[in-house]
């Protein structure tokens, strides 16, 4: 092994999701597109299909298309639109095209190399193509990285309510290459603070603390500090999954700040805020509520949206009205027999999902709206 190989090695950590026999690890690391090693122990096929999108693909889809075709006979690629207004049916539609297209059979290995965007439509694709193929998470952003590759929530949006039509659909392996990030928008870098910035109100107290004392460090993309954070959020994702793969109960924290998040990105038409975006704003909303509530102590609100704003994130929402956010709420997926479940921090570093007020939720929108 030479030396720049061991050091590529040395820095790559595992986080396990363990589900049973749908259990899988989250490999996290820098060079690690380019590693043979990070490719081995994958499903056997004749087929694999990398689904990417228009500003990845010149990017990273060589890479890994070049690793994969030691393993695979045929590797296709398919190039979607990019970006949250094509998260539809009709794009969705494409990879099943190429699939048949290419005769992929019922082995074929789906690879979803992007954002968040890509690894959901990749995700539902692989769980409907011939009723189910494997598919490994291969996460560019940073929000997809934290986030949207571990899980196995898959969905398209719907005209009426965002990730409405999809699919718990688990990947057969997560592969998060830190050097990946160096090429992403700093607002989307932002974007992605924002999942990371939630886990530490409904599951961690410490690591909001060390969120505060690392945001700048974060912010200039230090690899360090970046492993650290997408591991500490990997573990906690995983750990709420083991429990609570299907959203019976408890994964629902993991949607903080997201039902008023989805209400302004519907509200506002996919893709005109990003949805870390809209979750920074949606987060301050519900700190808000958790405080009206008396669950949260009073401070929480401040504390949050100064983090936020050192990330880079809005702090208020678009002025859509209340009557507005509260119609979008009602699509929400958590809404039960049209009452809104917002996630409610109940004293930091633990959360818990409930209906509230209309009235109260209508003065939090009110209180953080431009
Ligand atoms: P995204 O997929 O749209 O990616 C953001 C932008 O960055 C896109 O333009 C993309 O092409 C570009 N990009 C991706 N990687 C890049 C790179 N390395 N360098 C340069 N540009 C790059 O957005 P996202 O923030 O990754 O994901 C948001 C989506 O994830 C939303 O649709 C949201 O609903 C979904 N989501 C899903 C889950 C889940 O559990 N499944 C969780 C959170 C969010
Ligand atoms: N992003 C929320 C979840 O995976 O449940």
């Amino acid at each position: 092994m030479n030396p720049a190989e061991s050091l590529v090695l040395s820095t790559r950590e595992r986080v396990q999701v363990t589900l049973a026999e749908r259990s899988y690890d989250i490999i996290i690391g820098q060079g690690l597109l380019g590693d043979a090693g990070t490719w081995y122990g994958l499903p056997a096929a004749a087929h694999a299909m990398v689904v990417t999108n228009t500003t990845v693909a010149p990017l990273y889809a060589q890479a890994l298309r070049s690793q994969l075709q030691a393993q695979y006979r045929q590797v296709h690629e398919v190039v979607l639109p990019d970006g949250e207004a094509h998260k539809d049916w009709a794009t969705l539609n494409l990879i099943f095209d190429r699939l048949l297209a290419e005769g992929c059979d019922r082995k074929t290995v789906i690879f979803a190399l992007g954002g968040g965007v890509v690894g959901d439509m990749a995700g539902f694709a692989a769980a409907c193509y011939m009723r189910g193929v494997p598919f490994v998470q291969v996460p560019t952003t940073l929000l997809a990285q934290v986030d949207s590759s571990v899980g196995g929530k898959t969905a398209v949006n719907h005209p009426l309510g965002k990730n409405m039509i999809g699919a718990f659909y688990q990947p057969a392996r997560v592969v998060c290459d830190l050097d990946s990030l160096n090429t992403l928008p700093d607002r989307e870098l932002s974007a992605g603070l924002a999942e990371v910035i939630k886990y530490g109100p409904i599951a961690d107290a410490p690591f909001l603390d060390w969120l505060e004392s690392n945001m700048d460090g974060l912010r200039s993309r230090d690899p360090a500090l970046l492993a650290h954070a997408i591991r500490r959020c990997c573990e906690i994702k995983a750990k709420v999954v083991g429990i609570d793969e299907r959203e019976g109960g408890l994964r629902a924290i993991l949607n903080f700040g997201h039902t008023f998040g989805h209400a302004i990105e519907a509200g506002m038409g996919y893709g005109v805020w990003l949805h870390g975006e809209a979750v920074a704003a949606g987060m301050v909303m519900a700190a808000d509520l958790s405080e009206r509530l008396g669950l949260a102590e009073s401070g929480l609100t401040i504390r949050l949206a100064r983090l936020i704003e050192r990330a880079g994130l809005p702090v208020r929402g678009p002025a859509l009205g209340a009557h507005d956010y509260l119609r979008h709420m009602r699509v929400d997926k958590k809404s039960e027999a049209g009452d809104i479940r917002f996630v409610l921090i109940d004293g930091l570093g633990s959360a818990v999902v409930r209906p509230a007020p209309d009235a109260l939720v209508a003065a939090c929108i009110e209180a953080h709206c431009a």
